[in-house]
């Protein structure tokens, strides 16, 4: 069994993000997507909503499953016993950090990180642009899964009557 991990924050679940899971779970017998929940950062969603959203998003790909983790990502590998990180490459702005944190992983545990190439069609898709989009009330509808368009309304709905 190979499995991998596909991490991010997820802060929501893009179809970005989909496009790349869905392609690792066509590499790997396994796919773990998993959640960072690093508490010093403030989120628009809770990890639970978060992963709820995934878990609808990928319902429909049997060999993919939700996890969350906190600490470093090398740790949650050795106890899922991923031998692979696949991460999405959308630019090669992306690629330097993207690059540091590959052998920064690799040097704190024997696992090996995957780039595969953002689909050009969502290749300037980001969870911070959507929110920040959406925010403003431009149409993100063709970049986020139906489910994560109806949340993402509600909570930026329910922030602009706390302000
Ligand atoms: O979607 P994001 O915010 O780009 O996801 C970043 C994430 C969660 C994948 C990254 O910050 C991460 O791996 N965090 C866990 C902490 C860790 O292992 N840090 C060392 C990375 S070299």
């Amino acid at each position: 069994m190979r499995r991998a991990a596909c991490p991010g924050s997820f802060d929501p679940v893009t179809n970005g993000h989909l496009d790349i899971i869905e392609r690792a779970s066509a590499l790997f017998d396994e796919v773990v997507v998993a959640v960072g929940v690093n508490k010093s950062k403030s989120r628009l969603f809770t990890p639970e909503e978060r992963i709820s959203m995934l878990e609808e998003a990928c319902a429909g790909l049997p060999n993919v499953r939700i996890a969350s983790f906190d600490g470093l990502l090398t740790d949650f590998c050795k106890a899922e016993d991923v031998v692979a990180i696949v991460k999405g490459l959308r630019a090669v702005s992306d690629f330097d950090y993207e690059l540091q944190m590959a052998q920064m992983n690799s040097s704190l545990a024997d696992i090996e990180t995957v780039f595969v190439p953002t689909s050009p069609e969502w290749s300037f898709l980001a969870s911070s642009l959507v929110k920040e989009v959406a925010t403003f009330g431009g149409d993100v509808s063709s970049l986020v899964p139906p489910l994560v368009l109806e949340r993402l309304t509600v909570r930026l709905a329910e922030r602009r009557s706390e302000v």
